[in-house]
């Protein structure tokens, strides 16, 4: 256990913040995805909709299979991102059901297998909710420092799109202020086991 919280140094608040989430035990993990779901419930209007891109948890990320397997029972699309074989450092967004064929790419996360008909475009995606390392209040993200969502994300920004983004992430995640650069794409809220976080 850690007691005191590094400067602001990405690689030292990594250090920090993924070790405080490994310690949760599998009963807090599961608890924490079920009160996830309805914290999510609570604050999000599903009434518009239709399309929504989760990951699978991995290195002690909140667990958001209760949010997919709600998402099935509701027919709302469901996607999961997958290394872009044609953009190095990319993501692209991938239609996902229970019967989907699955992969272990390098990091040795599965992932649905991409085709031409199977990728869904950013613009037509409604919610986007990412894994994160770290957060903060006003919406800065700090991921595990591949800059694959930061990479995929642009264009949201750059293009003003729809698709909102909600950070997932446990109580012990959230951080005091986070160092942030002109890359880091901030999320839009961040849900957590027991707030929901909306940036202004
Ligand atoms: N839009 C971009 N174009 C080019 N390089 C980028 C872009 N976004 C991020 N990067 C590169 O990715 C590297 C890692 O970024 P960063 O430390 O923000 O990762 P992260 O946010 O923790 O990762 P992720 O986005 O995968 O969650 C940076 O050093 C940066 O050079
Ligand atoms: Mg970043």
């Amino acid at each position: 256990m850690i007691n005191s919280i590094p400067k602001n140094h990405r690689q030292e608040l990594r250090q920090f913040y993924r070790q405080q989430r490994k310690q949760l035990t599998a009963e807090k993990q599961q608890s924490a995805a079920q009160m996830c779901l309805q914290v999510f419930l609570q604050n999000i209007d599903l009434t518009h909709i239709k399309t929504v891109a989760y990951y699978l948890a991995n290195d002690g990320e909140l667990d958001p299979q209760a949010m997919i397997q709600f998402c099935w029972q509701h027919n709302i699309q469901v996607l999961l991102p997958v290394l872009d074989p044609k953009r190095k450092g990319h993501l692209v967004f991938v239609n996902y059901q229970a019967s989907s064929p699955m992969q272990t790419n390098i990091y040795g996360i599965a992932e649905p297998i991409a085709s031409e008909q199977n990728i869904v475009e950013l613009a037509d995606i409604d919610l986007i909710f990412t894994p994160l390392v770290a957060f903060d209040i006003k919406g800065n993200r700090l991921g595990m420092g591949g800059g694959y969502y930061d990479r995929t994300l642009a264009p949201i920004r750059q293009k003003q799109l729809k698709t909102q983004l909600i950070g997932l992430a446990h109580d012990c995640q959230k951080s005091e202020k986070l160092p942030i650069d002109g890359w880091d794409i901030p999320l839009n809220a961040i849900t957590t086991p027991t707030q929901f976080f909306k940036i202004a």
